[in-house]
């Protein structure tokens, strides 16, 4: 979600709302681009389930699981005799990864729409908790950290997946710094809450699971560039997800926002290689255990 243009002190709740209106809008554009996603995902995601050790008859807790696709990883690593509960703020994107397991015969997969900040799961029924691109999402993500901590049995494990340092995820830094030049709006705090790369500030998350009371609290750096065919595939899946440059640029005129998809464009271009579109990304594994 867009946070107030003033940086004014965030509503948690308000801002949850509206977190939730955006991916009910724009769940059919995520799991469109769920091959794309998918591909861009695959070597972090395995590093992510090989961290938290997910195996054979595990139950695990899938936290912000969006249209499922670490969801139907997961059923499948961890079998008949496993589980997955996968929980999402938003009903229309949790409805695609039901959809999903369901097409695909997963019978060890149940969905519940959740607030990751506020679950409703039994305490310590879980061997194994994740999250993939959604907790830099919560405005208070110290609170869904105590909550995977408390759905975990001892001995369970939690790793989450967020955005690294700005630098290091320059298409998201372009996107933004345009969307609000165009806009006419003050640059941004890229840290601030409920950000994309507002858990990437170098030991934040560490600190933020170990407050939670996570032990052996540990994070692996993962390098994961989003490779597409050209520059205009990564500009359709922007458009039609809930990225807050849509939200930024639909206050524009139509000229004012051509004009800003056009520079948008010619920036995201210095990306380009022989072989289509190369978008740098660097995702942060954290990954702690409740003693
Ligand atoms: C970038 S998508 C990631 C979805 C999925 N994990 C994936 O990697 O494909 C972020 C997801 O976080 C969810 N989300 C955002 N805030 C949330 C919250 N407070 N509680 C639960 N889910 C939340 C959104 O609804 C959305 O589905």
């Amino acid at each position: 979600m867009e946070r107030n243009v003033m940086n004014a002190p965030l509503d948690a709740e308000k801002f949850k709302a509206a977190v939730r209106e955006q991916w009910d809008k724009h769940a059919q554009g995520w799991n469109d681009h769920s091959v794309q996603i998918g591909a861009w995902l695959r070597p972090s995601t395995d590093a992510m389930l090989a961290m938290a050790d997910v195996g054979p008859g595990a139950r695990v807790l899938d936290v912000a699981a969006g249209a499922g696709d670490q969801t139907l990883e997961i059923a499948r690593r961890v079998g008949p005799s496993g589980s997955v509960l996968a929980t999402d703020l938003s009903p229309a994107i949790l409805e695609f990864a039901r959809e999903k397991a369901q097409r695909a015969g997963y019978q060890n997969v149940d969905t519940q729409v959740a607030d990751g900040e506020n679950l409703t799961v039994t305490e310590s029924s879980f061997d194994v908790a994740i999250c993939r691109l959604g907790l830099m999402l919560f405005p208070d993500p110290a609170k869904g950290l105590r909550e995977m901590f408390r759905a975990l049995k001892p001995g369970g494990r939690a790793c989450a997946m967020v955005f690294s340092a700005p630098d290091k995820n320059p298409c998201i830094t372009i996107l933004l710094s345009t969307a609000l030049k165009h806009a006419g709006l003050p640059a941004r705090d890229p840290y601030q809450p409920g950000g994309l790369l507002s858990l990437g500030k170098p030991g934040l998350i560490d600190e933020l699971f170990r407050q939670a009371g996570f032990s052996q609290v540990a994070t692996t750096k993962v390098v994961a560039p989003f490779r597409l065919p050209s520059v205009k595939d990564y500009l359709d899946f922007v458009r039609t997800s809930a990225s807050p440059i849509v939200q930024i640029l639909g206050r524009l005129d139509d000229a004012a926002r051509y004009a800003a998809w056009t520079e948008i464009e010619s920036k995201l271009s210095a990306f380009n290689t022989p072989a289509g579109w190369e978008g740098p990304n660097e995702l942060l594994l954290t990954m702690g255990r409740r003693i």
